[in-house]
């Protein structure tokens, strides 16, 4: 296992944390954005005071050098979820990712079609293929999910039917945190002719992700989540599919030609969908983290998340019966709850009164509140820079959950 107090001082924003008034800060919102090593931060300011000018633009010496940084950096990321380098499209994160796919698979959906969703999906999955399904005429569908809230190949097969041609969904939900079979759905999908798409935002940075054995046809992930940049993320798609995906940015940068006839012809991918000036220090930003977290190793990575949660759902349910869990089984590092009687944004505002960091309301995910039978929740997502030390000041922050009032009258 990894040395957590050595990976800590990578950090600079455990240490830089005045704005937090004399309080230790925890911070318990990571499925939201993550910190940054110093690593990242350096990579960034490499390409500004090194390598900076345009990338596929220049054919001078300093030209040649940042393209050869950019592409090494798409290499170590395409290496990363074991994808080809021609399979790896910079987008500005995850959302950016899901509209690519769903504006560009647009002109292979008629009226008749349906697209499969779950109720647990994030907003970035769900209103791009709305607009897609306003324009075309066809119909969005969504997948049963068990009693539990988690979506199973068995519901998936039941929910095709001869005029399903998309299901898309995340391979680790953003609320309830459920790791998804993707292997199973993708092969239940292709079993139907079905494209499999599926978000990654919730799980690149927290496990060992080989999109070939997964055998998806598209996966997108942000970089902010994953100790990179943020305004970078990744698109995989199978390099056929990106092949016939219409772009959905025109521009410079992605064209082989166009004339005053509006003729126009596209660069292969993954430049394709990379018009105009690409976020080069972002890519430079997250192929230093995702070196980062190689180093570490997901495996570890995941395996201390898992343990660090079940500890604080132990401590949680032992110790605040007030409290009510909404995923204590899952494997991750996501804690979903409400404190009996108090509004979930209330909590966080205690909780952050403790120096605690948490996200509270819908977190995105607007469908989801009928399942869960309440309209806003706590989440607590932890991260392998978190410590056993930081739960046990949540817990007993939690244990304060019927003194909300207290924290706008001190
Ligand atoms: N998608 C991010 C979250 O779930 C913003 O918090």
């Amino acid at each position: 296992m990894f040395d957590v107090k050595k990976i800590r001082n990578d950090f600079p924003m455990f240490k830089n944390n005045e704005y937090m008034q004399g309080k230790k800060m925890v911070y318990f919102d990571n499925a939201n954005t993550s910190f940054k090593p110093q690593q990242v931060i350096d990579a960034i300011s490499e390409y500004y005071s090194k390598y900076s000018c345009n990338t596929h633009r220049g054919d001078y010496n300093l030209s040649d050098l940042s393209d050869k940084k950019f592409e090494e950096s798409r290499k170590v990321i395409a290496d990363f979820i074991n994808a080809k380098k021609t399979e790896v499209c910079f987008t500005s994160g995850a959302s950016m990712g899901l509209n690519v796919i769903a504006y560009g698979y647009q002109k292979f959906l008629t009226k008749d079609d349906e697209i499969l969703l779950t109720e647990a999906e994030h907003a970035s999955n769900v209103l791009p293929w709305f607009k897609v399904a306003e324009t075309v005429g066809c119909k969005i569908s969504y997948i049963p999910l068990n009693e539990k809230g988690k979506l199973t190949p068995e519901n998936l097969e039941k929910s095709i039917t001869k005029n399903t041609k998309v299901v898309s969904v995340a391979h680790v939900t953003n609320v309830l945190g459920y790791v998804n079979d993707v292997k199973e759905l993708a092969k239940v999908a292709h079993k139907h002719n079905v494209l499999f798409v599926c978000d990654g935002a919730q799980s690149v940075p927290h496990m060992k992700i080989d999109v070939k054995d997964l055998d998806v046809d598209f996966m997108v992930f942000s970089g902010h989540k994953c100790i990179g940049p943020t305004g970078i993320g990744v698109l995989y798609g199978k390099y056929e599919l990106l092949d016939k995906l219409d772009p959905l940015m025109m521009g410079g940068g992605m064209n082989t030609k166009f004339d005053m006839c509006g003729d126009v012809g596209y660069l292969l991918p993954p430049l394709k969908f990379e018009a105009g000036t690409q976020n080069v220090a972002g890519a430079f930003g997250l192929a230093a983290a995702i070196k980062y977290l190689e180093s570490i190793g997901m495996d570890n990575i995941s395996k201390y998340e898992c343990e660090l949660k079940e500890y604080a759902v132990k401590r949680l349910i032992e110790e605040v019966p007030e409290i009510k869990i909404y995923n204590p089984e899952i494997d991750g590092g996501i804690i979903t709850f409400n404190y009996k009687g108090v509004h979930a944004q209330d909590m966080a505002t205690l909780l952050a009164s403790y120096g605690i960091c948490v996200r509270s309301g819908e977190h995105c995910a607007k469908l989801l509140h009928n399942l869960l039978g309440t309209d806003a929740t706590v989440r607590a997502s932890l991260y392998f820079y978190n410590t056993k030390e930081e739960v046990d000041a949540f817990v007993e922050a939690c244990k304060k959950g019927s003194d909300f009032l207290d924290a706008f009258f001190a």
